[in-house]
């Protein structure tokens, strides 16, 4: 590897991922009829993994460039998309019979199928700083610097990114693997700067039930629906005029990697964990309701308190208390390791809107001044991209941006 160009090193990845095409060689089909067997088409007006309902796995990778070029950038992305479209139906990336070469194709997820794979590109602020790549006045204006919050504890390592990747599969592996196989064949161009995979997901869609956070609590009752297309282009998709014609059909993704301290959290009696919050851990309802799905009464009080506690965390996120805006949140549990005596563990928070400015900040603001729920979490970890809109097949992701780049050489 070393010693050939970068350009040279993409072109031949490129190549090897087409021949494999062509000959249709190392074909990674699933047992038919499998959860394996399922694909979701990368291609699309918009990105996929946003409204896709939630897969039970995310793998998240942020890469940083090292590369000047907007060439390098444009060919580095092109590379990406046609691998997460290969990826995404259940194809290895290039050839693994390879003999005394390196597989182009890492090959842990060969026989495991597409299970549902999707990948979501975003690009980071950084990607827009003048002089770098020339896209300074193509910055579209949600795509803001996080400020700080006042709950923060944020580890610089855990934060950032030029590309960020989502990568969400029902197979840990093959989530995994699309993110191994990304990473290589973005080098040298571009190198990992952190990843994280995770598990139990936020639920996004009116299918199926609610699955529970490693607090207990159902999570995604509130969420915006995948099937809400009204929510969904009220408060998901960018547009024009508060962000440029590129981003149109695209949208902001903002990534918390937050600890939850189960030490803490374990040792509180039930009425309290429902009061931070606000609503009941088995059947999820908003407290004082019934049933899951019931509305959350912000004014009901009992003995002349509020229902839902004044600092609940349902309370300080809803959008009662935001001005009407919402979040379209795709998160994911993670764990290892031993925190304080007890299991290490936290949540992937990963939020999709239309604009950063009116929905993460605010609300994220509102949360880190009061909520309960501050008193067992910690950020840790933090990131903010512009995810373009979708691409056609044999287009790209971010060729609404610079596909001008690759045209032009
Ligand atoms: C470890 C951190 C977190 C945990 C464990 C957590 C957990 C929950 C749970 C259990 C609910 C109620 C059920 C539901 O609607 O999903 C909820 C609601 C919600 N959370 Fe969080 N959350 C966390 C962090 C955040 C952050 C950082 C934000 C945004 C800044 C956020 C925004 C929301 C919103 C918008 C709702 C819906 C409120 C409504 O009903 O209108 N959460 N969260």
């Amino acid at each position: 590897v070393r010693g050939q160009t970068r350009r040279g090193l993409l072109g031949a990845a490129a190549a090897a991922a087409a021949s494999t095409l062509a000959d249709g060689s190392a074909s990674a089909a699933a047992a038919p009829g499998g959860d394996g067997d399922r694909r979701v088409a990368f291609h699309g007006r918009h990105q996929a993994g946003i409204t896709t309902p939630t897969q039970e796995h995310v793998h998240f990778l942020a890469l940083e460039l090292v590369t000047d070029s907007p060439r390098d950038l444009a060919e580095l992305l092109a590379t990406l998309s046609h691998a997460a479209a290969r990826l995404s139906a259940g194809e290895p990336v290039g050839p693994v019979a390879t003999g005394t070469a390196p597989p182009l194709d890492t090959g842990e997820a060969l026989g495991r199928g597409p299970a549902r794979l999707t990948i979501t590109f975003g690009l980071g602020p950084d990607v827009f700083a003048p002089g770098r790549f020339g896209l300074s006045t193509q910055r579209p204006a949600p795509l803001v610097e996080l400020p700080p919050f006042a709950s923060d504890s944020l580890q610089p390592g855990l934060c950032g990114g030029d590309i960020g990747i989502q990568a969400c599969a029902e197979d840990a592996q093959v989530a995994f693997h699309a993110v191994h196989d990304l990473i290589r064949l973005a080098s040298p161009a571009a190198r990992p700067r952190w990843s994280l995979a995770g598990f139990g997901r936020t639920r996004n869609s009116r299918a199926g039930s609610t699955p529970r956070n490693l607090f207990g609590f159902k999570e995604g009752s509130g969420n915006i629906m995948a099937e809400d297309g009204a929510a969904v282009r009220r408060f998901v998709w960018a547009r024009p005029p508060e962000s440029p014609e590129w981003m149109h059909g695209g949208t902001y993704m903002v990534v918390r990697r937050i600890r939850m301290l189960l030490a803490t959290w374990d040792s509180i009696g039930l009425d309290q964990q429902e009061q931070t919050f606000g609503r009941h851990k088995l059947s999820g309802a908003p407290l004082g309701a019934r049933h899951e799905f019931d509305p959350l009464d912000l004014q009901a009080s009992v003995d002349g308190r509020p229902r839902i506690p004044t600092f609940a965390h349902v309370r300080l996120a809803s959008p009662q208390y935001n001005g009407g805006q919402r979040l379209l949140r795709r998160g994911y549990s993670y764990a290892g390791g031993v925190d304080e005596g007890a299991a290490g563990a936290g949540q992937l928070f990963i939020c999709f809107q239309r604009d950063p400015r009116r929905q993460f900040i605010p609300i994220q603001h509102h949360l880190a001044l009061g909520d309960l729920l501050g008193e067992h979490t910690e950020h840790v970890g933090s990131a903010i991209f512009a995810c373009p809109p979708g691409c056609r097949p044999g287009g790209f992701v971010g060729e609404t941006l610079v596909g001008e780049q690759r045209r032009l050489h």
